[in-house]
């Protein structure tokens, strides 16, 4: 296990280079996987409703190098542009990449920066689909 906070930095970090020219909200993703980190940023493109979110950039980066689906263990998100004590809702993790995160790791526990608690999947996405 890497510890909580250990990650979250790392997501923190990697935020800074998130690829936002349009919303500027810079987010970055860390995913832990046989005690190895996988990171990503939020990537916007001009057709904005093609932008992919930090955390599917961390996963995709995870598979590619080789991860097992379903072997991720941790994730980190920061949303390094919310003010401090901003509602959750402003940090947490898109419909879109709760699907991902039910996919592909449905065992991983889930830190949101600013806020103290560890997610599993099933508190954010109850009853999500999946057939495996
Ligand atoms: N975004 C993420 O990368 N992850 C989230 O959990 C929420 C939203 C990105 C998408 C877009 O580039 C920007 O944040 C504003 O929605």
């Amino acid at each position: 296990m890497i510890p909580r906070e250990e990650l979250l930095s790392l997501a923190r970090e990697v935020a800074l280079k998130a690829h936002c020219p349009y919303s500027h909200f810079r987010v970055g993703a860390a995913v832990v996987a046989g005690g190895k980190t996988y990171i990503g940023v939020n990537v916007e493109i001009s057709s904005y409703g093609l932008t992919l979110c930090a955390e599917r950039s961390a996963l995709a980066a995870a598979m590619a190098a080789g991860v097992v689906a379903r072997s991720v263990t941790q994730v980190a998100v920061a949303c390094i542009d919310v003010p401090q004590g901003a509602p959750i809702q402003d940090r947490t993790p898109c419909g879109a990449c709760r699907q991902w995160l039910a996919d592909l790791a449905p065992h991983a526990i889930i830190y949101v920066d600013g806020d103290m608690r560890d997610f599993t999947i099933e508190d954010l996405l109850p009853y999500a689909f999946g057939h495996h």
